[in-house]
Order: structure tokens, then sequence, then C-alpha cells
């Protein structure tokens, strides 16, 4: 998609020849003040009766008068904000899309900067992809294929800014959307694997894939048991982006992709069950994020890890009571097969280690529970590190692609006891969403941590059945956000003989 930035005031607005021009108007705001033939149309369409001056609201105009555009769309926002932009343009392309429109050119009522620009963009990727990999049959695209976003001078630097960050947000975000919307036989861990390596080639950043024998070597036993029954051999996908120097901490991005959930010897029941292809929702925007990342050149250092396989029952399938041993040298004790995200990343933890990373976030589809708790808005925010959950918020905010801190209090930690082995991979049902994210807690205490369960946000269900690409947005504006301000690494507790040759230890001998 071509988008470009157009200087062009107000009272311009009416002379830009395109298909269609869209113009966002905050509620309140009076025709008047837009002026011109704009706002007369606003006018009368309110006169008439056939626009609300209500958020989410949309009228269509076929050959304005006064306007060299060939036709006109006018879609209120609920304020002058990016979201109330975002959610209006996205109303506005509602109507635009089934139209033979090539170019579009956008305006707003208010003041636009970059938050309102890269919406944008995202509101046009998202109002533009098809998925049509296995349908044939699908509907063509939509013909748009340039938008001009109309801003004052004043504003230019800050929205082509936006506008560029938008489109690779975009770009990562409809790649996430592509993989996970793939059914399960056309997306398997080598496929993941694949597209990862060519991405890879096509961005400029490095990519290693270990299979089975690396991971046995590397004594990944809980990742390795979830694996066990699937004919699709594992992978374990390492990216590397180096936009900063060699020796700076990187931010590394953990990925759940489990390319099919069954729920393995806990079979899940079959309703809905074609949903659980949806299951590497985490890895895809990990792949997402590299990509969009590799794209901006922000200068800081990413590393994005995707451990990918499928949970199935089978002859050879990890049993319920099955006791294995994990990378970090812990023992699982696996009460449920259908735990299954939180096996495979705690070994993916426990890699990340050698990177002696700034920060570490996984991503995964974890649990029904954070779906129970949050919906379908906000993703689950867990973190051991207040400043890393603040961070992650404010990016957050900025993608507008929303999350909400949970707790993480050691009490929850108690459902996790086990009398066979170093903890169980299941608590009690409630708080499952916590409990499932204290299990991951256990394998983190080398390094920032925090975890986005978005079992809730990554896809949607019913007739609007596909993946979000979430959390790319946030993901990425965190990434950017390091570049401008580094996360300095945890700092490492002293070694035991450097604790005992340190005075501070020797004048507190209390604290042993
Ligand atoms: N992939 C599922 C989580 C999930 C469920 C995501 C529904 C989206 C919608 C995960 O592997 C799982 O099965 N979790 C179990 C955990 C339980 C056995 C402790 C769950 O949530 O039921
Ligand atoms: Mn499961
Ligand atoms: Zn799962």
């Amino acid at each position: 998609m071509d988008v470009r930035v157009v200087i062009e005031s107000a009272s311009g607005w009416a002379q830009v020849a395109t298909d269609a021009l869209l113009v966002v108007v905050s509620a309140g705001t009076s025709p008047a003040s837009i002026g011109g033939a704009v706002g007369e149309a606003l006018a009368a369409a309110v006169a008439d009766g056939d626009l609300e001056h209500k958020a989410g609201r949309c009228a269509y105009i076929a050959r304005p008068s006064g306007l060299r555009a060939k036709r006109l769309v006018l879609a209120i926002a609920k304020d002058d904000s990016a979201k109330a932009f975002r959610a209006a343009a996205a109303a506005g392309l509602g109507v635009i899309k089934p139209l033979g429109v090539e170019q579009l050119a956008v305006a707003c009522s208010g003041e636009i900067g970059a938050a309102h620009a890269q919406a944008l963009v995202t509101a046009v990727g998202d109002a533009t992809y098809l998925y049509n990999l296995t349908k044939p049959s699908a509907p063509k695209p939509p013909k748009l294929r340039a938008v001009s976003l109309l801003c004052s001078a004043e504003a230019a630097v800050d929205v082509r800014a936006g506008v560029k960050r938008g489109k690779a947000i975009t770009a990562g975000i409809t790649l996430a959307r592509e993989f996970a919307n793939r059914p399960a036989n056309h997306c398997t861990p080598t496929v993941l694997a694949d597209e990862a390596r060519r991405q890879g080639k096509a961005l400029d950043f490095k990519v290693e894939v270990l299979g089975l024998k690396d991971v046995e070597k590397l004594g990944m036993g809980s990742f390795m048991a979830v694996a066990q029954a699937s004919s699709e051999p594992l992978r374990f996908i390492v990216m590397h982006y180096h936009g900063a120097g060699k020796s700076d901490a990187p931010l590394v991005l953990v990925g759940k992709g489990i390319t099919f959930d069954t729920g393995g010897i806990s079979l899940k029941p079959g309703a809905e069950m074609d949903e659980m292809k949806f299951d590497m929702g985490g890895a895809a925007s990990v792949l997402g994020t590299m990509r969009a990342v590799a794209e901006l050149k922000p200068k800081m250092n990413l590393v994005g890890i995707i451990a990918a396989c499928e949970n199935m029952p089978g002859g050879n399938a990890v049993k319920p009571g099955d006791v294995v041993k994990s990378m970090s040298g812990q023992t699982i004790e696996i009460l449920n097969t259908d735990a299954e995200g939180r096996l495979i990343l705690c070994d993916a933890l426990t890699y990340a280690e050698r990177f002696e990373p700034a920060a570490v976030v996984d991503i995964a589809t974890l649990t029904g529970a954070c779906v129970v708790a949050l919906g379908h808005h906000h993703s689950g925010l867990f973190a051991s590190d207040d400043d890393l959950a603040a961070r992650i918020q404010a990016a957050s905010a900025n993608a507008l692609d929303p999350c909400w801190r949970m707790p993480l209090d050691e009490e929850y930690d108690d459902g996790l006891k086990s009398n066979f082995a170093d903890m169980a991979n299941i608590g009690s049902r409630a708080g499952g969403a916590i409990t499932a994210a204290m299990f991951l807690k256990r394998f983190t205490g080398k390094y920032r941590w925090a975890h986005l369960d978005i079992a809730g946000t990554a896809w949607k269900s019913g007739s609007a059945k596909g993946g979000t690409g979430r959390p790319v947005g946030l993901l990425t504006q965190l990434a950017l956000g390091m570049a401008d301000v580094p996360i300095s690494p945890k700092a490492k507790p002293p070694t035991k003989s450097a604790a005992r040759k340190s005075p501070a230890a020797k004048r507190a001998p209390g604290k042993r």
C-alpha cells in the first residue's frame, strides 16, 4: 500500500482530486469550522437526517457538489484522540471497501500527529487484508492502492514519522495474521521455520533453526515431551536483529508456537477445537515484530525465539503424571497435558539466559482463564519487574494495543506443589491465568521478565473468525522505546565467593 502525506488545510480539501475523500469529524465539530464544500456537505447530511453526530456514524455522498473528489465519506469520531480517529477511519473504510476506490485521501477535522498517522495506516492494513491461501474462491481484495493523508504543514514531520512506523507495523501485523490464519496442515513448525528464514533473508536478520537432536543436547526435556506424539518434527527458531553495539543487552521475545493444540491425552472437547490452529499466535507475533523492527532499524538489539510443535495424543504421547526434566534442571509433573504452552515456554525461557538480556517478554495464547478474566479487549500482562511493566503499558497505549496488568503474588504459587517433582504444571482452576504465569516465573529469575497472555486477543471467533496480529503493535513500540531509553539488565546476584570477600556481607551477619 502506498501511503503518502500531503500538506493541505481544510480550505483546500475540496480541491483534492481523488476517487474518495474520507473526512473524520470529531463529534461536536461544527460544519462552519470546517467550512467550504466539505462543511456544506456535512451540514446538509446532518440536516437531512443522514448523519447523526455520534461516534461510529458515517455518511456516503456520491459525486459531492463543489468537490473534485468522486466520493465523500464523512465519519464521526468520539474526540480528537488517535484511538477515536482510528475507530472512525475504520468505519469509513468499511463504507469505502466494497466500492471501486483505488485512491483515497483522508483528512481530519482536528489536528493530527504521529499516533493518528500510525493508527490510520494500521486501519487501512486491517481493512484491506484478505486471507486466500486455501480459499481460491475468496472475493477479490479491495482495489484500494494509494492513500494520501492530508495534514497541516506544522504536523507533516510527525505525521510522516507515524506513517513510516505504521507501514512497518502493518507489515508485521499482516504477517502475524496470515500465519495464524493458516490451517495447521499449512502451518507446521517446519513451515514457520522456513518463513522465519525467508523473512531473515528479505530483511537482513540472522535466523537459526534447531531440531530435535539440538534441543535434546540442550536438555529441553519439557519442550520435547509436548512434541513427542506428533509426526511433525519440532522446531526451535532463534532470530537476531542487531541495531546496536554487540555488547548492548538485547530485548528477547519468546513466542508460544503450538501449531495445533488438541490437548494431548487430556484431550480437548470437539467444539471449536479448530480454533486451536491459532495456538501459535504468540509465535506469529514474534515473527511479525522481527519483521517490523528489521524494517524500522532502531538502535537496539532484539532476539526473537519461537518454540514450535504440535500437541497431539498418541501411543507415544506424554501421559498425565509423567515427570520430565526441564533445561533448567527443575523437574515437572505433567498433571494435565493440555497445559502444554508453559511446558514449551519454560525451556525457551531458560535458553534466553544465554543472551544476558536487558529484558525477556514471552507472548502466549496460554489460558482460557485469561479470556474469562479480561475478554477480548485487553491482553493479560504479568511482570516481575515494575519498570518493565510500566514500559509495556506505555507501549501498549501508544500502539493502541491494550493490555492490563495482573497480579503475581507468591501466594498464587502454592497450587503448583507436586509430591513427585519440583512442581506440577497446573494449579487450582481459580486464577488459572495467574498460576500459569507463576509457573513461568520459576524459570525467569536471572532477568527482567514479563508475560503477555494473548488467549483472548490473538484471534476473533464467530463470523469474523481470524487472527488479529496482536500484539505486534505493542511489541514493536516496546522495541522502538528501548532504542531511545535502554533498559539496564538486572544486576547479577553476587557469587558465593564474591559475597564472602565483600565487606558489606561481613557487616550484615543477620542476613544469612
Ligand atoms: N491453548 C490453550 C489456551 C486457550 C484456551 C487459548 C482457549 C484460547 C482459548 C492452552 O494450551 C490450554 O489448553 N490451557 C488450559 C490450561 C489448563 C489445562 C490448566 C486451559 O486454559 O484450559
Ligand atoms: Mn492446551
Ligand atoms: Zn495451548
